[in-house]
């Protein structure tokens, strides 16, 4: 989490860090603050979003050459003023934004408290800070020697930044476990947690791997690795464009997230699904078929919503490639000791690239001999790269925090990728293939047919705003997608939501209905309709007050459910990337009817880099 930037150049540093923050704001958003190194460290910090720390530097001389800035999503220590970063060492000189967990801060802290060290904030950020210091004190070495040191000891996920009132031509980061690129301009330097605060000034960008350190002046970036030894930095041309990651006319990127999803799958399928020849296309899967054809077992780690894509990726796997699957959560996978055999497959799914626990799931993983499969949005990404091999969704850059082309995009990436497996294995009947390829094809023209249910949805969402729980149901592909509304709602509504598998729901849920709860049931026309419509008559029985999902020209539930959205008929297989629209609109309307922020919904941030 937390978003990390810093600027040394010619330009004025304040502006272009600010502009940053915001950009990278869907990180996290409890405070913000920023260092700036002009005749002396000045430190400015706020409590809030960035546009309270704009407000609250107006009138401030802000001139600098170099600056870092940061915005929070506390781990240790309340949001507050004295919490938010930049931290400033004991003696006033180094200031410095983190972004990750200093795990073994306790034990630093300790030591440091029974050398006189005092601390000003709650946070481990300030432990390693003070650390760096002491160590810079004790070896009367330079500060690039003394973080050197100090990552030695450090147990935990970081990237830091660091700024030095004795060396102001001089910027030096380092990462471990988040993520940091470095854009690479003419006389100038910007660091960032992503790309985005950096197109605008350069496309040249560098991505800085795990134990590298960063040594940044205006016209000279060294990179080396933690035994001090230079490596060469890998300059790539930076393939995102501003427009991507602004609003284009839309309230919230949510509702423009929601509304890319016809092109989004359009431009995930292009080039790689030909119905006319019949083909799939996918180097990554391609190159690897042995290994991909031939496992024993495929395992899906994810997080959230790329959890739910994997759950139904679980279905079409097994239905199409007649091979066991298995699901986890990314975070409970890593701890609990599991069984990894030679010819596992493991198909991590993440949008950011940079989870922490579907990260560290990999390790696991791959330290027991597993193949990894990446399937990732942003390009370049931690995930990306540490993958044997991968498929990108392309869906461009969500900056909603709640995911919504990316898990639409995730399911169609899955789903070729299992269908070219089962192809290659012989699984699969060419017309049921055929039939496939075909329905995959028309998924984006579907997709514009639902989205002028915006304005029924937004009427729905009216209806049902003041709601205290709602429970989502589905069966089979739908089971996830219910999972998935219910997330959402969650997410943006603060809404008490619960999916279920319908039939689950009279073992115990049913229990809660009454003619108060909302029962939103995901039920397109599916081998369990019949079974469906009957939780209907259940829960109909019960007065709940229900809320379909349902496929047009089902003449049946409109009968039973007031409340209705169709959407257009499609295989059950590819059916989620249907049903779920209706349900992250639904979840949308509701959050703005209100009076939330739905692309920065509280407590949560874009990018979980923590475990
Ligand atoms: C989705 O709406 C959530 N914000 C969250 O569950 C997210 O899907 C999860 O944190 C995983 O993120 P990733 O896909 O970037 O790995
Ligand atoms: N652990 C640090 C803190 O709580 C950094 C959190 C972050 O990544 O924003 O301040």
């Amino acid at each position: 989490m937390c978003g990390i930037v810093a600027y040394i150049g010619h330009r004025e540093a304040y502006p272009v860090i600010l502009k940053g923050l915001k950009r990278l704001e869907y990180r996290g958003y409890d405070s913000a603050g920023v260092a700036l190194l002009n005749d002396g460290l000045k430190v400015f910090k706020k409590k809030g979003m960035v546009a309270d720390l704009e407000e609250s530097l107006i009138g401030e001389n802000l001139h600098a050459h170099s600056g870092i800035g940061h915005t929070r999503w506390a781990t240790h220590g309340e949001p507050s003023d004295r919490n938010a970063h930049p931290h400033q060492s004991s003696n006033g000189k180094l200031a410095m934004i983190h972004n990750g967990i200093i795990e073994n801060y306790t034990q630093l802290k300790n030591e440091l408290q029974k050398k006189g060290y005092q601390f000003k904030s709650d946070t481990d950020t300030e432990v390693l800070l003070n650390f760096i210091e002491d160590i810079q004190k004790n070896n009367q070495c330079g500060l690039e020697e003394a973080v050197r040191i100090a990552l030695k000891r450090v147990v935990g996920a970081y990237v830091i930044v660091l700024i030095d009132q004795d060396h102001p031509d001089t910027l030096i980061a380092a990462r471990k476990g988040s993520p940091l690129v470095i854009g690479v301009g003419k006389g100038e330097h910007f660091l960032a947690s992503d790309a985005s605060p950096i197109i605008e000034y350069t496309k040249e960008v560098v991505y800085v791997n795990d134990y590298e350190l960063a040594i940044l002046k205006p016209d000279e970036l060294i990179l080396k690795n933690l035994g001090n030894e230079k490596i060469t930095p890998f300059i790539q041309k930076l393939d995102l464009e501003l427009a991507a990651i602004e609003k284009g006319g839309y309230d919230h990127f949510m509702l423009k997230e929601i509304f890319e999803q016809p092109d989004t799958i359009f431009d995930c399928l292009r080039g790689r699904l030909d119905i006319h020849k019949g083909t799939i296309t996918m180097a990554g899967v391609q190159n690897h078929m042995e290994k991909l054809m031939h496992a024993n077992r495929i395992i899906i780690v994810a997080c959230g919503t790329s959890w739910h894509a994997g759950l139904i990726a679980e279905y079409v796997f097994e239905e199409l490639c007649r091979v066991p699957v298995e699901v986890e959560y990314a975070s409970e996978f890593r701890y609990r000791n599991p069984v990894i055999r030679q010819g596992d497959v493991i198909i991590a799914i993440s949008q950011s690239g940079e989870t922490a626990d579907t990260i560290v799931a990999i390790e696991k993983a791959r330290e027991q001999g597993a193949f990894i499969f990446g399937v990732v949005n942003v390009v370049g990404s931690s995930i990306a790269r540490i993958s044997d091999a991968g498929a990108y969704t392309h869906a461009g850059p969500e900056i909603g925090v709640a995911s919504t082309k990316a898990f639409t995009a995730q399911l169609a990436v899955l789903t070729m990728i299992a269908l070219k497996i089962a192809k290659e294995k012989k699984t699969i009947s060419e017309e049921r293939y055929l039939q496939l390829l075909n329905e995959m094809h028309e998924i984006p023209e579907k997709l514009r047919e639902i989205l002028p249910l915006n304005e029924q949805i937004r009427a729905l969402a009216e209806k049902h705003k003041d709601a205290k729980d709602a429970l989502y149901l589905g069966r089979g592909y739908n089971f996830p997608v219910a999972l998935e509304g219910a997330l959402k709602l969650k997410e943006i509504s603060y809404i008490h939501a619960e999916g279920y598998a319908a039939a689950e729901m009279k073992h115990g849920p049913i229990a809660l209905v009454d003619e108060q709860l909302p029962v939103v049931f995901v039920a397109t026309r599916d081998s369990y309709h019949e079974k469906i419509i009957s939780n209907i008559q259940e829960i109909k029985a019960r007065k709940g007050k229900i809320i379909a999902v349902i496929s047009e020209g089902d003449e049946v539930i409109p009968m039973m459910a007031p409340d209705i959205m169709r959407v257009p008929n499609a295989d059950e297989l590819v059916a989620p990337m249907l049903s779920v629209i209706p349900l992250q609109l639904f979840a949308y309307h509701i959050g703005v009817a209100k009076g939330y922020n739905v692309d920065k919904p509280r407590n949560l941030a874009k990018s979980v880099t923590v475990e």
